[in-house]
């Protein structure tokens, strides 16, 4: 009888054992899922990262695409912050700032009678070129690193998207044709696919976690696969 019930007893216990091991197989199974998920989306925050940090970097951005992307609808919403210091009406007053109607490709610091920041670092110091989608996109992203000297207090758009749409709504804001996209950048498009090694050879770095956890050939194999056939 005794011996009987210990049986029983052992059964129920291991049945117990083996469903609480298999409770945390599967959640371990699942946490490595999710693992498996960020590092696959490693680039989105390096995307948003490059983003914020690219005041500092020069690089080319492709305003044929930025703009063309942007809306205008959202555009508008985000000037509302710049209402406080600029009119973006036709023949609208200077305030702190100065009247933005047709701003875009119109020559900096070029309206009449405003006391624009002198010196090479103000905007003077700038008059001759254009408010063209670069020298704009750069400006708005943080005024003060693009010209150290700026009389404008204003903190910058950080995201390229409200930058995109804003810039998308402002070249509306003429009375004559709003100025043309540039070309899309050369090159840079079709090369991007080839360029993806490269890239690539940032991913083994976190692909390699992620083959020891040994869940993941799929995402591995390419990402490892690639290099070593480049070389
Ligand atoms: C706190 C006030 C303030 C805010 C907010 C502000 N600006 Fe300005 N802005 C200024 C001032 C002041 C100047 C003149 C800067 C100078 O002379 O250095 C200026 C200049 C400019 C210029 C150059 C114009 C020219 O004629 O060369 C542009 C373009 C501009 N601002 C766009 C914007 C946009 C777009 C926003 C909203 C996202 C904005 N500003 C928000 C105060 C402001």
């Amino acid at each position: 009888m005794d011996l009987g019930f210990n049986k029983i007893a052992f059964c129920v216990l291991a049945t117990g054992l083996v469903i609480i091991g298999l409770n945390e197989a599967s959640h371990s199974l699942f946490h490595h899922a999710e693992h498996e998920k960020p590092g696959y989306f490693v680039e989105v925050p390096e995307v948003a990262s490059g983003v914020e940090a690219a005041a500092v970097e020069e690089g080319p951005r492709d305003y044929a695409v930025l703009i063309a992307a942007g809306d205008v609808e959202a555009g508008k919403a985000v000037s509302v912050k710049c209402l406080q210091c600029h009119s973006l009406e036709p023949g609208g007053q200077a305030l702190q700032g100065p009247p933005l109607y047709g701003v875009v490709g119109r020559q900096i610091a070029s309206v009449d009678g405003f006391k624009y920041s002198a010196g090479d670092t103000g905007l003077e110091g700038q008059k001759g070129q254009i408010w063209d989608y670069d020298h704009l996109d750069r400006f708005l992203e943080r005024p003060k690193a693009y010209a150290a000297g700026t009389a404008m207090n204003f903190v910058g758009l950080k995201k390229q998207k409200d930058r995109s749409d804003l810039i998308a709504y402002m070249r509306t804001l003429t009375s004559g044709e709003p100025l043309a996209l540039p070309a899309p950048l050369p090159v840079s498009a079709p090369a991007d696919p080839a360029a993806a090694p490269a890239d690539g050879a940032a991913v083994p770095a976190d692909g390699a976690p992620a083959a020891v956890d040994g869940a993941t050939p799929a995402p591995a194999a390419p990402a490892t696969a690639t290099p070593p056939a480049s070389n």
